[in-house]
């Protein structure tokens, strides 16, 4: 293994204040969201779709990985020029989902674990000679009346610890991805207990299977009431119950942590962010991380709700993406205000 390049390559998603664009949904999840706004459900339109998105003028300002899936990193422009290559000239590192998404799990039910270890050896070399260099796998755990199970979190810590090994193999930097999902009702306070034991069993097992924390970059979600609770947390009571759990959960070996949005609106993913760079700058929250983030809804959804399949609608489509991904950095700079946002 290459520490040294796995950590270079870390650092230089976490530099300059820029952030990561998930756009690594699956054929599944894009043809859904795609359904909704009545554009067809092809391989054509969700490769004119990442081309928009990719081709965003100025994109690199604000954005410094992409992650793609395993469609899109196949795939080129209109013209002919690769995606990888679109968006190595912006100055953007091109990242890949290695997962094959989640599945239940036998004897738990109301749970699932990720799947997609057999193959990723050499699933990884391909990935690799294609130009990625970071990778991605998502664990999904789900809340509910005595979820989750250890056996959910112990069988979703090892298949990510599993795929973490590997890729630092193969000297792409892994995104280890536990998302706990809170789309219900529950409180803070649930939320912030199971994150925190997620944590602890991933990087028990992260430590077992040998995977240097120091290359690779944590994903998790921020600590949230749930989508659905009528009552919401303020933000600054979302930052400071996310930053006391990555204290308790997170090494200091890691380099970064970059949050995925999870449901959550534009602007208060935005909001969130820029409220635990603001308590970063504190004397009393040293931290020994950087906090940004690898948002896909949260980037995406104002560009694809302009774009629709309409070649038209371009440009504007992309200055919503632009203007997205410029108030994520303002809020790694914990600079972000309302006024950034249109009226
Ligand atoms: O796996 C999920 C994506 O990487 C992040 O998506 O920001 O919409 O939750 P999200």
């Amino acid at each position: 293994m290459n520490l040294a390049a796995l950590q270079a390559t870390a650092a230089a998603l976490f530099a300059d204040d820029r952030g990561l664009l998930a756009m690594d949904e699956s054929n599944g999840t894009c043809n859904q969201r795609f359904a909704e706004l009545g554009v067809p459900q092809t391989e054509a339109a969700r490769r004119a779709y990442r081309e928009m998105l990719v081709t965003t003028p100025r994109l690199g300002e604000a954005i410094s990985g992409a992650i793609l899936y395993d469609e899109t990193i196949r795939q080129s422009t209109a013209a002919g020029v690769p995606f990888v290559k679109v968006l190595e000239g912006a100055g953007i590192i091109p990242g890949i989902k290695v997962d094959l998404g989640a599945r239940p799990l036998a004897a738990h039910p109301g749970e699932t674990v990720t799947e997609g270890l057999d193959g990723l050896r050499e699933r990884f070399a391909e990935y690799a000679s294609m130009g990625a260099r970071f990778a991605k796998w998502r664990a999904v755990i789900n809340l509910g009346a005595g979820l989750p199970s250890q056996g959910c979190l112990d069988a979703n810590a090892h298949a990510l610890a599993r795929y973490a090994a590997l890729a630092q193999e193969a000297g792409l930097a892994p995104i280890v991805e536990p998302e706990v999902l809170a789309t219900g009702d529950e409180t803070l306070e649930t939320c912030r207990a199971v994150t925190e034991a997620v944590l602890q069993a991933v990087f028990d097992q992260l430590r077992r299977q040998q995977v240097a924390l120091e290359g690779m970059i944590l994903k998790p979600n921020m600590v949230t009431p749930g989508l659905a609770r009528p009552a919401q947390d303020g933000v600054d009571a979302v930052a400071a119950a996310t930053v006391d759990c990555l204290r308790r959960a997170a090494p200091a070996a890691v380099p970064g942590i970059a949050f995925l949005s999870g449901g959550q609106s534009d602007q208060l993913a935005s909001a969130r962010l820029n409220a635990m760079a603001i308590l970063r700058k504190s004397a009393d929250a040293r931290l020994p991380w950087a906090l940004s983030f690898s948002y896909g809804r949260a980037l995406q959804r104002a560009a694809l709700e302009l774009w629709r399949g309409d070649p038209a609608q371009v440009p504007a489509a992309q200055r919503a993406l632009l203007h997205r991904a410029q108030c994520n950095r303002a809020a790694r700079q914990g600079e972000y205000t309302a006024q950034m946002e249109p009226a």
